[in-house]
């Protein structure tokens, strides 16, 4: 296999309306707790041993829907499978082309049949349910997805906040459900459906965080596997069918904004171990967009005193960091955040340590305004740009089809530029293709990585895989990882206004992290050491920890000193030389 491919975002894309005229089933399932709607991360549910537990996520795949027949006969919808998740509010998907007709039993699996569930995960295009990126289930390694993630924070006997965390996975604990439903689909109907947690957790074998474990990784001949296995065939229930009106559903079909006639299609190059990326279709990359987008990434004119560019802070020698412990300004102010490195921006669709920007087009005018940073007004700039004795207006002419200059093309720009900045070349990845050999630390590293601490089931690794797992060794999640219990950069919570998310940051992405020093949000940690003891001796528990870490004894997972030098080892294997040298200057 070829371990890097060329995707080009084709403009047929733009055009093809795929509008079925078949019935539309559409499901909803709202994840319950003994009837009433399951509050995420609130601290007031029960086991039936009377363990309080809360949970913060509920993640899962269902798919293989049939319907039966009034005759008995079933119908299988072909390529039926969604991903539900508490956290982002995604209870309700389509099953489109439907045969209309009269169907008594609808049934489906929690999971995935071998087929899918074994099937190359980087064919997913994005926003397809088994897309990695989208659904963060991908089992790194390892192989398969995750089914069913259910996580939560309990109390345990010594009065402590304690985590749980439970994964279904493996081809041979999918679960098949199968519920009564008289649906008369003619045009468009909506299923509504509960998915009771409690029974999960419950029924019929009920599950103690205390006797029966805080962690299942499915594993052969795990007993909380086989218990949920058994509880989920039950869990699920039907509320209600109700037909909807012939309501057309809109398609967004977002055009390119300002796509001049003439433009060379850029050439993504990306691992072929990565899922498709979500690229923007109104801001397709070219050639000339991303020419402009690196010379304005380079140019300090951007700056209020013409003395700061992007790449004065994102230095690409450095991994695109300044090696700062917080961000310095144009006029020598100092921010609060350690700056953070650029690539494989693509993969992630919320910008910034907290997450408050949606796009890299929002994002980028930020640091342009911020008076901390480059405080510039972009009026002046926009000016600026216009009247320098350079050729700005024939590269946006190039770019967009006209010699304007505006905000907003000086972002998609830039957008199209980072968009660019793609990382899979380390010597992790040409390991991982066959071309390399790790040295016998680099793989006990990545071993500890990748094995989760459990040492009920006789596993003892440093479970760092479950938050920076998958090829791009991020997920797209905010996560506290127990820096502190008290906050004074409250993070996450500060966008959202939730106080489940006190203290949580972006997972940052652990590629090219030898050269990112310092580290964390607010740089505290200066070397790959010193974040790995983190991890083992300084975790400290709050009530918005994340389970992965909380289940694990008082301040973190117990490695001996080899273990943590071998952790470091693995992690200096994924630096990537070509992307230092590939976007090391302006082109
Ligand atoms: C003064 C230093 C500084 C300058 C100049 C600067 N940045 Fe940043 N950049 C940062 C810091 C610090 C963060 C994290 C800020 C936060 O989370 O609040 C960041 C975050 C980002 C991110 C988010 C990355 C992610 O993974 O979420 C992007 C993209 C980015 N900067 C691009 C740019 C671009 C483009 C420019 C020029 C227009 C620029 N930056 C100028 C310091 C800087
Ligand atoms: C619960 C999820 C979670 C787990 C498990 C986890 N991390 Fe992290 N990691 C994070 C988050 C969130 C951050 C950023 C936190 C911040 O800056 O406030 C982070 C930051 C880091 C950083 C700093 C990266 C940078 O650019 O600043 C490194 C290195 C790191 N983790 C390595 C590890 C290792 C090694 C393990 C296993 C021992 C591990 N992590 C386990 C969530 C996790």
């Amino acid at each position: 296999m070829k371990w890097f491919r060329t995707i080009g975002i084709g403009l047929a894309l733009f055009l093809a309306g795929n509008r079925a005229s078949a019935a539309t089933l559409q499901v909803q399932i709202l994840p319950k707790m003994a009837g009433q709607d399951l509050q995420p991360a609130s601290f007031r549910y029960h086991t039936s041993a009377g363990e309080t537990f809360s949970v913060t996520r509920a993640s899962y795949l269902v798919s293989d829907f049939e319907l039966q027949r009034v005759d008995g006969s079933w119908l299988t919808l072909s390529n039926s499978v969604a991903w539900l998740d508490l956290g982002q509010n995604r209870n309700t998907f389509r099953l489109e082309n439907v045969p209309p007709g009269d169907f008594t039993t609808i049934r489906f699996l929690v999971g995935l049949n071998t087929n899918l569930n074994q099937a190359n995960p980087a064919k997913f295009p994005p926003g397809h349910a088994l897309n990695p990126d989208l659904d963060g289930l991908y089992w790194g390694w390892q192989g398969g997805y995750v089914f069913m993630a259910l996580e939560g924070l309990w109390r345990n006997p010594a009065g402590e906040l304690d985590g749980w965390a439970y994964h279904l996975a493996r081809d041979t604990n999918a679960v098949h459900v199968s519920l009564a439903a008289p649906l008369d689909i003619t045009n468009e109907t909506q299923l509504d459906l509960d998915f009771d947690v409690s029974a999960a957790l419950n029924a019929p074998c009920p599950l103690s965080f205390a006797t029966d474990g805080t962690s299942t990784h499915s594993r052969d001949g795990d007993p909380i596997a086989a218990a949920l296995v058994k509880n989920l065939a039950t869990a699920f229930r039907v509320r209600k069918v109700t037909a909807l009106n012939d309501a057309e559903i809109a398609i967004a079909d977002p055009r390119p904004l300002y796509l001049p006639k003439k433009f060379t299609p850029w050439r993504f190059q990306i691992s072929a171990t990565f899922p498709m990326p979500d690229l923007p279709r109104d801001n397709p990359l070219t050639v000339e967009r991303v020419t402009l987008g690196n010379k304005l990434f380079f140019d300090r004119r951007l700056s209020i005193n013409n003395r700061q560019s992007c790449a004065d802070c994102h230095e690409p020698d450095n991994g695109f960091t300044d090696g700062r412990r917080t961000a310095r300004g144009a006029e020598g102010k100092l921010g609060p955040r350690n700056t953070m490195p650029l690539f494989n921006l693509a993969w992630k669709s919320e910008f910034f340590w907290d997450g408050r920007a949606q796009s890299l087009r929002q994002q980028v005018l930020q640091p342009m305004q911020n008076p901390l940073e480059m405080h510039e007004n972009l009026t002046n700039l926009v000016t600026r740009l216009a009247h320098a004795h350079d050729n700005y207006p024939a590269l946006f002419k190039a770019a967009f089809g006209s010699t304007e200059i505006t905000a907003e093309k000086i972002a998609l720009a830039l957008e199209n530029y980072l968009l660019t900045l793609t990382s899979f070349d380390s010597k992790f990845d040409r390991v991982l293709a066959g071309r390399e050999k790790f040295t016998p630390q680099e793989q006990r590293g990545f071993e500890l990585f990748s094995t989760e601490y459990d040492p009920r089931r006789g596993q003892f690794g440093a479970d760092c895989f479950h938050c920076h797992g998958g090829p791009l060794f991020q997920s797209q999640s905010f996560a506290n990882n127990g820096l502190d219990s008290t906050f004074s950069d409250p993070g996450r919570e500060r966008v959202t206004g939730k106080s489940s998310d006190l203290g949580k940051f972006a997972v940052p992405s652990l590629r090219n992290v030898a050269l990112t020093a310092p580290y964390m949000h607010d740089g505290r940690f200066q070397t790959l050491d010193e974040v790995v003891e983190h991890y083992c001796t300084g975790v400290k528990r709050s009530a918005t920890l994340d389970p992965n870490l909380a289940r694990h004894p008082d301040g973190g997972v117990p490695l001996s000193a080899e273990d943590k030098a071998d952790l470091v080892a693995f992690l200096k294997t994924l630096t990537d030389e070509r992307y230092l040298q590939e976007f090391s200057h302006p082109q």
